[in-house]
């Protein structure tokens, strides 16, 4: 797959082995940041790549994804003979991919980078797109800028070794590429999904081309995020909020879900999706949320609007959102409170339901 971008165009490639090794191991002057754990996984394949090269590992939680840790990187970056032909390659989920694209693009005023995504988000949703982010005075996402890696190598062998909780995470992104291109793709993932959840090949490889396909598509027409690209935000307003009042306990996939829950409550109290298509959609994503992780102390009131207005997309008055409308999504710029505390208390209610509170 061929991406535009102001860079230049790049691909990611799809593998279930890992022989794509042995192109990464033909480029001079690498510096290897790997995920902690992954290297602790599969220490004898990457133990191989790395060979002599220098590597840091970065041990993949949000208290990590800051200036301070790419300070420390980098730190180790500049004593290495090669400079602005150092390149960086970055072995991990969205924490590492977001630190290393933080450090490619700001080191010697951009280094080339090779990403290699592990985890079921990182393969279906962060490995394209520039975005890099990191998190400033405990709020997500706040510093960053664009900078797409030269090359991605997918390999869904690295599925396999996921926690429940991180693997739920990435379907999170799949069916929110799902639903926002409409109701009748919804119903193609929906259908599908059974097969995902067993891990067939097949089956998740479709899904992780079709959710990349459609994010193509999106950033390709407006990568820097100053209009159209906002409707990737489906589900995220509501869903960073909740990832910062639990602090990070909800991964973010799992918490883009209950956002959907949240944002499609709202549509259908406006009426832009009926009853029966909430309770349809509601049940697909119910089949891939984990209820156990959100608890009723993370939607008191004060707590989670105030976090929602910390986002970066709030600019006072009333919220921001992308709600779905049965064919698609738009941006709305006059959601009130209200409107969310109702919605989010509705979701939990359902939640409690699902836990036998
Ligand atoms: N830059 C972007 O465009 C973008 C988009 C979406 C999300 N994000 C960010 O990505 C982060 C979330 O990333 P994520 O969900 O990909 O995962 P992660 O990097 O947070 O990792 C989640 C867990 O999975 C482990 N892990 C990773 N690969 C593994 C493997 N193959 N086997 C076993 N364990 C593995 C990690 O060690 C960690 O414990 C958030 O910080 C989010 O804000 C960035």
């Amino acid at each position: 797959m061929n991406i535009a971008s102001y860079k230049g165009a790049y691909r990611a490639d799809f593998y279930s082995d890992f022989s794509f090794t042995a192109e990464v191991a033909q480029q001079s002057h690498k510096f290897f940041i790997i995920d902690k754990k992954v290297f602790g996984i599969y220490r004898e394949t990457l133990s191989k790549l790395v060979g002599s090269d220098l590597y840091y590992l970065l041990d993949a939680v949000e208290e990590n994804k800051n200036v301070d840790k790419a300070l420390e990187i980098m730190d180790q970056m500049v004593n290495m003979p090669s400079k602005r032909n150092t390149v960086l390659v970055a072995i991990g989920g969205g924490i590492v991919q977001d630190v290393a694209a933080f450090i490619a693009n700001v080191l010697y005023r951009g280094i080339p980078w090779i990403l290699v995504p592990t985890t079921l988000l990182a393969q279906t949703d962060s490995c394209i797109g520039s975005k890099s982010s990191l998190n400033f005075r405990g709020y997500k996402n706040l510093l960053g800028y664009f900078y797409p890696p030269d090359r991605i190598y997918i390999n869904t062998e690295f599925l396999h070794t996921l926690e429940r909780k991180d693997y739920f995470s990435g379907l999170g992104e799949i069916m929110k590429c799902a639903l926002m291109a409409g109701y009748g793709s919804f119903r193609e993932t929906a259908g599908n999904m059974e097969d995902v959840l067993a891990h067939k090949e097949d089956a998740l490889l479709k899904e992780i081309h079709k959710a990349l396909e459609f994010k193509r598509n999106v950033i390709e027409q407006d990568e820097f995020d100053r209009d159209y690209r906002n409707i990737m935000n489906f589900g995220h307003t509501f869903g960073h909020a909740l990832e910062s009042v639990s602090g990070y306990a909800v991964p973010h996939g799992q918490a883009v879900s209950y956002g959907m829950m949240i944002a499609n409550r709202i549509s259908c109290q406006r009426g832009y999706i009926s009853r029966e298509m909430l309770q349809e959609i509601d049940t697909a994503i119910w089949n891939i949320v984990m209820p156990e992780l959100v608890c009723r102390d993370f939607f008191a009131e004060a707590l989670y609007l105030n976090a929602m207005k910390k986002d970066k997309k709030y600019t006072g008055g009333q919220h921001t959102c992308i709600l779905f409308d049965g064919d698609g999504v738009g941006k709305y710029t006059d959601i009130r409170d209200g409107e969310i505390m109702d919605a989010a208390g509705r979701v939990m209610e359902e939640a409690g339901k699902r836990l036998g509170k």
